[in-house]
């Protein structure tokens, strides 16, 4: 299902096993996290769109902090938080750019302490 309330997905439950949602959700976009948690306890994928916020990705001073004491960017650091979020998140980020791909596979490697992973969730919270 994509696009969809907590009301639309609960009213397809009723009717068929859904395996997947994709909605739009990212670090600083967090419209669905309650859903996000009901769906992972539910072993239901969730697949945010616009991962990186679209044509307008994130910018923050506490994302640049964190990147920096990582030695990594911004756009690795929000991918890593967002794999870190909820064990039912699978990233499709996309891009037209060699660079960027790099940049974006580089944040799946990447992990985030406690406090790093606080700080950032506060970005959007
Ligand atoms: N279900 C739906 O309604 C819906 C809606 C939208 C998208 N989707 C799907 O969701 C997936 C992800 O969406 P998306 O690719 O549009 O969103 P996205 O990954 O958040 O954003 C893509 C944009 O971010 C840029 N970008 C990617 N990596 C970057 C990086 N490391 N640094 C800076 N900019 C970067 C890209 O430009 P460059 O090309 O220059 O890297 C592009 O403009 C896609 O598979 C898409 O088909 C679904």
């Amino acid at each position: 299902m994509s696009n969809v309330t907590v009301e639309q997905v609960a009213e397809a439950q009723a009717i068929a096993p859904i395996v997947c949602v994709q909605n739009m959700y990212n670090l600083a976009y967090r419209h669905d996290d309650e859903l996000i948690d009901r769906l992972a306890e539910e072993g239901v994928a969730y697949v945010p769109f616009f991962p990186l916020g679209g044509f307008t990705p994130p910018q923050s001073s506490t994302l640049s902090a964190v990147a920096e004491r990582l030695d990594t960017t911004p756009m690795s650091v929000a991918l890593a938080w967002l794999l870190r979020r909820s064990p039912n998140i699978l990233l499709i980020p996309g891009t037209s750019s060699v660079a960027h791909l790099r940049e974006n596979v580089a944040g799946a490697g990447l992990s985030l302490s406690d406090k790093d992973f606080g700080q950032l969730d506060r970005i959007g919270r």
